[in-house]
Order: structure tokens, then C-alpha cells, then sequence
């Protein structure tokens, strides 16, 4: 029997690919655009790092991680996030002693035991960036934007932005008390887990998604309502920046994220056509998490972007995703001498930088024209005895079917002139002549 991939994996094969090196591209590429430079850290941490920084009352470390042990006592989990792996190697390595503010991104796999469905793996791809330093408005108002322009350069326009702010540890205490008075009441009717966060962290009860508690939760109260001046302040003038970007948000109190770091701006874009799990990114500001794990305190944010959830929201609003690159050549050896011709020429193609392959399973001409049509290759040339014995050959292009001769001793110098003019013909000019357009803010 075959065995097959774990429950709630996927495998990125190869006729999706283009898929995943177009948002990789954008992503890595807008994120370089605003300074931000790409870190890599291990896939799996230390099980305290999660503990202490996505926090013992959220469910990704309370029911979602998948921890094993190691020889003797270490404990080790899969990374459910990229943030706390991230800030533990920027102070690991000195980055923040370089001075401020620091930019990185990163593009990682990441790993939670959630209930598996559309749109929610347990494997799982997040594009992430981490600012550390600034505790301007500004600095909020340039992840948001960051985000924004991925989303816009990927064709998606129809991705809602939520707004919030849940405040300082001082005004969240404040309002921890008022959803405990306004819970309390209540607490018979609740869950078994909205309980245990009544106690632990009734912010979470927010989260919760039985339809009981969330109809409680309906009329409680809302933690703007409970922002001291300094908190507040910071998120007026956060919108004000935004408006003046022309963002387009939804003030949305039951923002409240799931991980335990946050303080002040959080924010979600959501998109509504794809599902329960429409939360395509999710951030905000965590001043509190550097200090907690043993750095100097200091202000920080950033946001995760789920990679699926980007192309599925990409499919569904007919986005177009680049090209699956094609060779430019396809050699078709009719016969043994032919073969080995064929693997030199291929040989010499590539070293001069082009797209080639050859046949290697020895196959009658007429299979190799059909798998060099399904390749998609833009030249054929055909070798056989003739051919070897004249020096010549016919370089077919494929699109066109026009052949050109060409002498086997100048077959590079022929074959890249005719894949110019090609590439010219179609389509590559007039990618350059929109470039070119686009730049001088012409109309097409
Ligand atoms: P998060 O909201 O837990 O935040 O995840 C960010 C994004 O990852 C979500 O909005 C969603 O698109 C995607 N995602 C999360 N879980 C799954 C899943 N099971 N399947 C598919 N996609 C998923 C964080 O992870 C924070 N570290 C973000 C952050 C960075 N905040 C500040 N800096």
C-alpha cells in the first residue's frame, strides 16, 4: 500500500510551482523595496521560547505545538510562528547592538496540530517581517503599508484591513477587570476552556469560537474604550498616517490576536472569498516581547502572511500568476551517433546560459516531438545521420513552425539570434515597450 502524506500537509508539485515562486518573489522582492533584509533561523526551537513569548493561554501553545524530546531532558518544538524565533536569534547574534531600526523578513514553513480544512494546514508557509526599534506611529503605518503593497502587487484588491488597538499592559489590566465583571455573570453558560480563561486571560474569550460564547461576547465591552492617553494618541495618529496613505480599514474592537505578545496596533487583512479561514495576514506591535525574553526592551512589530491562503485568495480573484519557464531548446537524436552529438550541443547550449535538454531514453522521433510540445519548448532541432554527415540541420521554432538551416559549427550564434527575435515577437517586447510606458506615467 502507498503511504500517503500526513493529515493536513501538502505537496507543492511541480505544475504549481510558478504559483509559489510568484508570491515568493513578490513578497521577498516588496520587502527588499522597503528595507527589509531576509533571516533564516532553525525549523525547530527550544520549547520555552513559545512558552514564554506566544504565551501559556494561547492555543497555539496550549494545544497546538508539536513538541518531541530529544536525548536527556531538551524539549524541542516546531516552529508554530516565525516572531519568537526571529527575535531570539536577533539578540542571539548582536543584530540589535547594530543600532536601529532593524528590518527582516523571512519566508519559512510553519508547523500547528490545528483541526485541518480549507485554507488551515498543519504545515503551513508564512511570509513574516520584524521591525525592531521604533515606537513611532510611522513604524506601524510602514508594516501595514508593506502588507498592503504585497496584496496589491499581487492583483488583490478586495482584502480587507481590521484596525485595533489593545493597548499598554496598564490599560489592559483595566480592561481584563471589566471583562471579568462583565463575563462573571455568565460563567455557567461558558465553555470549558472560555472558563479557564475567564481566570487566565479573559481577552481570549473574544477569540473563542462556540457560538454561545461568541454570542455572549457579542455585547461586551471594547478595549478602546479603555486606552490611556499615551495608547490612544498612538492610534489616532496611526489612522490619521493611514488616511493620508488613502488605506482603506475597519475600526474592528474584536481584533485581539491569538498570540499573547501583542501590545497596542494589531490588524488582519481579511478576504471573504475564501472561506471560514479568510485571515490572510494577522500582526501588530509586541513592545513587551525583546524584555521579556531576556533583551533590552525595545519597541517592535511586524505581521505573518499565510502563503496558501494568498494563493487561494489569488485563485479565486483570477489572478495571474508568471509563467511556468520553458526551455528554449529541445535536441531530438535519431540514433546512437546522433545521441551523442546531441549531449555535447545540449552541453554547449547551456553552458552559454539557455534552456536545453535532449532526448535520454532513446525514443522514435515522433514521441520526441510530442514531449517537446508538451514541454513547451520554443526551438527543436532534429539530429540524424543526414544532418551529421552534411553539418546541417533545420532549427524549428515551435510557435511559428518556421525552419531556419542552420550549419552545425555555428549552431550557438544562429540559435540565440533566432531565440531573440523570437522572445521579441512574442511578447517579451512588449513587456519592455509597457515597461517603458509605465515609467514615462503614459497610457498603454
Ligand atoms: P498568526 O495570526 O498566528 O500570526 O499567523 C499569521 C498568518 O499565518 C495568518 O493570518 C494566516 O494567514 C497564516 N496561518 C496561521 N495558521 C495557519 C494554518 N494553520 N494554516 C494556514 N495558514 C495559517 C503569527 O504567526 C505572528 N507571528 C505574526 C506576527 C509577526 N506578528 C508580529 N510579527
Amino acid at each position: 500500500m502507498l503511504i500517503k502524506r500526513p493529515k493536513g500537509t501538502q505537496d507543492l508539485i511541480p505544475s504549481q510551482i510558478h504559483k509559489w515562486k510568484t508570491v515568493e518573489g513578490i513578497v521577498s522582492q516588496t520587502a527588499e523595496q522597503f528595507g527589509f533584509k531576509e533571516i533564516r533561523t532553525p525549523v525547530f526551537e527550544d520549547t520555552s521560547l513559545y512558552v514564554r513569548s506566544v504565551g501559556d493561554t494561547s492555543d497555539v501553545v496550549t494545544k497546538e505545538m508539536y513538541t518531541v524530546s530529544s536525548k536527556g531532558d531538551d524539549s524541542f518544538t516546531l516552529r508554530p510562528e516565525g516572531t519568537a524565533g526571529v527575535i531570539r536569534a536577533m539578540l542571539e547574534n548582536g543584530i540589535m547592538n547594530e543600532g536601529f531600526p532593524q528590518k527582516v523578513y523571512y519566508v519559512i514553513p510553519c508547523y500547528r496540530h490545528e483541526k485541518p480544512q480549507a485554507g488551515r494546514y498543519r504545515e503551513f508557509r508564512q511570509f513574516g517581517v520584524e521591525m525592531v526599534g521604533s515606537a513611532s506611529p510611522y513604524a506601524d503605518a510602514e508594516i501595514i503599508l508593506l502588507a498592503a503593497s504585497v496584496l496589491d502587487g499581487c492583483g488583490l484588491d478586495n482584502v480587507e484591513l481590521h484596525l485595533n488597538s489593545i493597548g499598554c499592559p496598564e490599560c489592559r489590566s483595566n480592561y481584563r477587570d471589566a471583562l471579568k465583571r462583565y463575563f462573571e455573570p455568565h460563567r455557567s453558560e461558558l465553555c470549558q476552556t472560555c472558563n479557564e480563561r475567564l481566570d487566565k486571560n479573559p481577552m481570549r474569550l473574544l477569540d473563542c469560537k462556540s457560538p454561545i460564547c461568541k454570542n455572549i461576547a457579542k455585547d461586551a465591552p471594547i478595549i478602546t474604550d479603555y486606552l490611556c492617553d499615551d495608547c490612544r494618541e498612538h492610534f489616532e495618529k496611526l489612522q490619521k498616517i493611514l488616511d493620508g496613505y488613502e488605506i482603506k480599514y475597519a475600526l474592528d474592537p474584536k481584533i485581539v490576536r491569538g498570540l499573547d505578545y501583542y501590545t497596542r496596533t494589531v490588524f488582519e487583512f481579511i478576504s471573504n472569498d475564501i472561506g471560514a479561514q479568510g485571515t490572510v495576514c494577522g500582526g501588530g506591535r509586541y513592545d513587551g516581547l525583546i524584555g521579556e525574553l531576556g533583551g533590552q526592551s525595545a519597541p517592535a512589530l511586524g505581521f505573518g502572511m499565510g502563503l496558501e491562503r494568498l494563493i487561494l485568495t489569488m485563485e479565486a480573484a483570477g489572478c495571474e500568476f508568471e509563467e511556468p519557464k520553458t526551455p528554449d531548446l529541445y535536441i531530438a537524436p535519431m540514433g546512437e551517433r546522433a545521441q551523442e552529438k546531441s549531449a555535447l550541443l545540449c552541453d554547449a547550449v547551456r553552458r552559454a546560459g539557455y534552456a536545453a535538454e535532449f532526448d535520454i531514453i532513446g525514443r522514435g522521433l515522433k514521441p520526441q516531438m510530442r514531449y517537446a510540445d508538451k514541454i513547451g519548448a520554443k526551438f527543436v532541432v532534429v539530429l540524424g545521420d543526414n544532418e551529421l554527415d552534411s553539418g546541417e540541420a533545420k532549427l524549428k521554432n515551435m510557435r511559428t513552425g518556421a525552419e531556419t538551416p542552420v550549419v552545425l559549427e555555428d549552431f550557438l550564434t544562429v540559435f540565440s539570434s533566432a531565440l531573440i527575435n523570437e522572445v521579441f515577437e512574442n511578447g517579451l517586447g512588449d513587456e519592455i515597450a509597457d515597461a517603458v510606458t509605465e515609467s514615462l506615467g503614459g497610457e498603454e
